[in-house]
């Protein structure tokens, strides 16, 4: 058990009451007994200490921008001395104008927008969408991949996840990634729709080949079924390009965009969708609700967060780093060959694979020690997640890298003393 100080244990103690014993346990037994305190730009320091991390996991993307970001901030409190949630029934200024922006910056006649609170119910009106727009009821998604924890999110998802609460049904189905024959074989008249996620971070960062959702918009297309892009993680410049499937040139049927839409101060999440679909709503507009999604004060927020990073210096410095990892990740692959065997990389959407499921996990906390925060991939836990803030510069980056190095020396040393 990890020492820690009275005041952080009495935290530790309620969460563990209240909150989940799991998770409090969790963390104590791995020797991460961290409690996110100051947060500020690419860092989180602990609540009663002086550690301080690099945040390397930005929460799936929250943190694009990096926390608490000066301008981000700036426009939720001036919207917050202004207006305030809003109601959902009206029309509604703020929805409509960053409405706007998200169509603008969306391909093809991907149009309309529906807001929401979490990812996992925007994914959700996706599929309502698909369904009453094909009237049939099938779902095919990846294997490994992840789209929530709500209802049709969590179908979509692996057995893992909604078979304990009873929730697996036949209508849901399940292909490996990046495989077209597979997909086709799959398809059938009752496939309303087929869902990814442009690169599937729970699944270890896995990278399509550049055809792939070309080819499976094409599939999906001719056996008249939708293709839903699950851009939760990639969207929002993090791959180097706006939305991450548009280094694939492929137009998909909708995306679905969340965690750093709301620039990690406000949550907010979007179901964007071709025009034509739209018309799924005509005989009754109030058939689908959400009281506090696309809030009008997050709204504000969310201008303020895609003017950021819709710029193009914004994209040209995401690709800038890219490349610096890109040679930094070599020269550390090329020193630990026995632990880290491939860099998976999209702009900074990147893993770190190992060559075995234990090495995740022990990675995670000897980059922990070397004051970086990055997570394992759940659904593959021999790849660490390596997601570092859009915003940081090169000497942060360089300083990343070196705190890589220390955490990969640690872990070699520990894999040496208990299996050499
Ligand atoms: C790819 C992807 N889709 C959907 C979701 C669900 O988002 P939320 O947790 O906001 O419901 C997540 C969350 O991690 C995600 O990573």
């Amino acid at each position: 058990m990890t020492e820690i100080s009275d005041s952080k244990k009495a935290i530790f103690d309620r969460f563990a009451a209240h909150v989940s014993s799991g998770k409090s346990a969790f963390f104590l037994n791995n020797g991460i007994p961290f409690v996110f305190g100051r947060r500020e730009g690419p860092y989180v320091w602990d609540v009663d200490g002086d550690k301080r991390l690099i945040n390397c996991h930005c929460n799936g993307r929250v943190y694009n921008l990096g926390h608490r970001h000066p301008e981000i901030v700036a426009a939720l409190v001036e919207a917050a001395g202004r207006i305030d949630i809003g109601n959902h029934h009206f029309v509604s200024r703020e929805r409509a104008e960053l409405a706007d922006m998200l169509a603008a910056l969306s391909p093809g006649d991907l149009d309309y927008v529906i807001f929401g609170v979490s990812g996992g119910e925007s994914i959700d009106l996706a599929i309502k969408i698909a369904r009453k727009a094909t009237g049939r009821k099938g779902v095919i998604s990846a294997v490994g991949g992840y789209h929530g924890h709500t209802g049709l999110a969590m179908a979509a998802g692996d057995p893992k996840y909604k078979s304990p609460f009873l929730s697996d049904s036949s209508d849901f189905s399940q292909v490996p990634f990046n495989d077209i024959p597979a997909l086709e074989s799959a398809l059938t008249p009752d496939t309303a729709a087929v869902i990814f996620e442009t690169v599937p971070a729970t699944l270890g960062m896995r990278i399509a080949d550049p055809s792939y959702f070309v080819e499976a918009k094409a599939r999906c297309a001719a056996n008249g079924s939708l293709l839903i892009i699950d851009e939760v993680q990639t969207g929002l410049g993090r791959t180097g390009r706006f939305w991450g499937i548009e280094n694939f040139d492929a137009t998909p049927d909708m995306i679905v965009t969340a965690k750093g839409l709301g620039g990690g101060v406000y949550p907010i999440t979007a179901t964007i969708i071709r025009r034509d679909l739209e018309a799924v709503f005509h005989d009754d507009p109030f058939i689908h609700i959400s009281t506090t999604g696309g809030a009008d004060i997050g709204c504000e927020v969310t201008r303020r967060v895609l003017a950021i990073s819709s710029a193009e210096p914004f994209l040209a410095h995401v690709r800038h780093l890219a490349g610096l990892f890109n040679n930094g990740m070599a020269a550390l692959q090329a020193e630990f060959p026995s632990l880290f065997v491939e860099f998976r990389q999209l702009g900074l959407m990147c893993g770190l694979k190992t060559p075995h499921p234990d090495l995740g996990p022990l990675l995670t906390k000897t980059c922990y020690d070397a004051g970086l925060l990055c997570i394992f991939a759940g659904n593959d836990t021999s790849v660490v997640q390596f997601l570092p803030p859009l915003i940081i510069d090169d000497r942060l980056a360089c300083e990343i890298l070196e705190r890589l190095h220390e955490a990969f020396t640690n872990a070699k040393a520990f894999v040496d003393a208990f299996f050499a």
